[in-house]
């Protein structure tokens, strides 16, 4: 039998300015789930990439004084090299603009159109290019996208539509079958209640856009741009047919930002059940970072830049404060003050003081090779048992609990810093055996920890 397999995807940023931290953030929290599971001998197959199209892209463009495709060229290797700062391990990187996923786009509104869930109409509605989403009256604050908190533009035009209402119950069914389908779990009642006021079928094209994958049969229209994303997940796959989908597909979890939450878990599974093709285990929902309580975004003028904060700390400290300070699923503020706290407390007093400490004892009395232990005395089983946290981080790291999985493992850090206070191995130098089992114990405590 093959290994396990295990398929994560984060979602695709937009390329229309440079990376922020909340890409960083979502990069980070992807990252740590995928590096868990392949730590765990699974077959990890893990995606990211950058979603292209659309009118926000195409309008960034014409800023730049550049054709949309020469644009997104360009714009992709800000996102690359900041995943490599981070230190991210993707095994695939997918852009929206790449032949691969466009043609298995096509088919897919194709194979849709002739079974009769997309259908030609005509669209009026309030539209916000911060968004790349219509918003109903009732979505509106003063009028307003509850988002970027600017006026919207109204649009008229003939659309091609997807029966959404017609997956209604179909979706609520596996939403409350399914307890893991939406997670965190406030998420999922949101997400119900959403769906309980009724779902009504969307647009799914554009003729006002040109910037985008044209409907094969009718290429005035472009597919609106979620419909072109959200299948990213399966063409980079190959497709419905494609080798790796046989593999990997359905995905393990979706990572997604709370803004992003309604498209992977009412759009995303109703065209999946349109097209017969199973649904992911899970879509995740993080919370935002925030920057002095602000959103950051390119349209809401916020922005941190990862690279400067990777190039001053390290990507490290970095990933070690995201996944530390803000609790899955909720918003944090970042701040360097306390990134900054942090570093210094945890990981370089911490940690860092724990490994010195050991690692200059082995390097003086062992010439810097890993002891062999002899007896264990009773501190040294309770070390060991203590190190059993490790069933404690899984569990948590596979609930998407990464903070509670991070304090696990700052209780057996403790642990070992009371371990190294009582048994004092510095004062016991004379007796070997003793200084071998008590230096053995804490550097496979450290590789624990690591
Ligand atoms: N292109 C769409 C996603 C399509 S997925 C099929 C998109 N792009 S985005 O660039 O605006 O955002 C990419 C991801 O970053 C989203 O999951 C979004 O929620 C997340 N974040 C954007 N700003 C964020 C913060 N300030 N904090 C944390 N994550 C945030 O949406």
């Amino acid at each position: 039998m093959g290994k396990q397999t295990f398929y994560i995807t984060r979602a695709i940023d937009y390329p229309n300015g440079r990376p922020h931290c909340g890409h960083a953030y979502e990069f980070v929290l992807a990252d740590a789930i995928a590096r868990w599971h392949r730590l765990a001998g699974e077959d990890v197959h893990f995606l990211c990439g950058l979603d292209e199209h659309g009118q926000k892209l195409e309008r960034s463009a014409k800023a730049a004084g550049k054709e949309p495709q020469a644009f997104v060229d360009e714009q992709t290797s800000f996102f690359t090299e900041a995943a490599k700062a981070l230190n991210v391990s993707y095994s695939d990187f997918i852009r929206t603009s790449e032949s691969r996923h466009v043609t298995i786009v096509q088919d897919l509104f194709e194979e849709l159109q002739k079974q009769g869930d997309i259908y030609l109409g005509t669209y009026q509605g309030k539209y916000c290019t911060g968004c790349e989403a219509f918003f109903t009256d009732k979505d509106l604050v003063e009028g307003k996208c509850p988002v970027h908190k600017r006026e919207l533009e109204t649009v008229k035009e003939e659309s091609y539509f997807f029966k959404l209402a017609k997956y209604q119950d179909q979706l609520t069914k596996h939403i409350t079958s399914h307890p893991d389908f939406i997670l965190p779990k406030k998420k999922r009642d949101e997400i119900l209640n959403h769906i309980k006021e009724g779902l009504h079928d969307i647009s799914v094209s554009r003729t006002s856009v040109g910037w985008g994958i044209p409907v094969r049969s009718n290429p005035k229209h472009t597919i609106y741009v979620w419909i072109d994303a959200l299948p990213n997940y399966i063409t980079a796959l190959g497709g419905p047919k494609g080798k790796l989908f046989k593999k990997y597909w359905p995905a393990d979890v979706h990572i997604v930002g709370k803004d992003i939450a309604r498209f992977h878990a009412v759009i995303w599974p109703a065209l999946l059940f349109a097209l017969n093709l199973e649904l992911p285990k899970s879509v995740y929902t993080h919370g935002f970072i925030n920057f002095g309580g602000e959103k950051l975004s390119k349209s809401t003028g916020v922005h941190a830049d990862p690279l400067e904060i990777v190039d001053k700390y390290g990507s490290d400290a970095f990933r070690y404060y995201v996944l530390r300070e803000i609790p899955a699923g909720e918003d944090g503020d970042f701040t360097e003050e306390n990134l900054v706290t942090r570093a210094n407390g945890d990981l370089a007093d911490g940690i860092g003081n724990l490994l010195n400490r050991v690692s200059t004892l082995v390097h003086s009395h062992f010439a810097s090779k890993i002891p062999k232990p002899s007896t264990f005395q009773a501190v040294d089983n309770d070390l060991i048992a203590q190190s059993a946290i490790t069933n404690d981080v899984d569990t948590l790291m596979r609930k998407y609990e990464w903070h509670k999985a991070v304090e696990k493992v700052w209780d057996f850090i403790r642990y070992c810093n009371r371990y190294l206070s009582f048994t004092t191995p510095w004062k016991h130098t004379e007796d070997k055996e003793r200084l071998a089992t008590v230096l053995y114990s804490l550097v496979e405590s450290l590789r624990i920890i690591a």
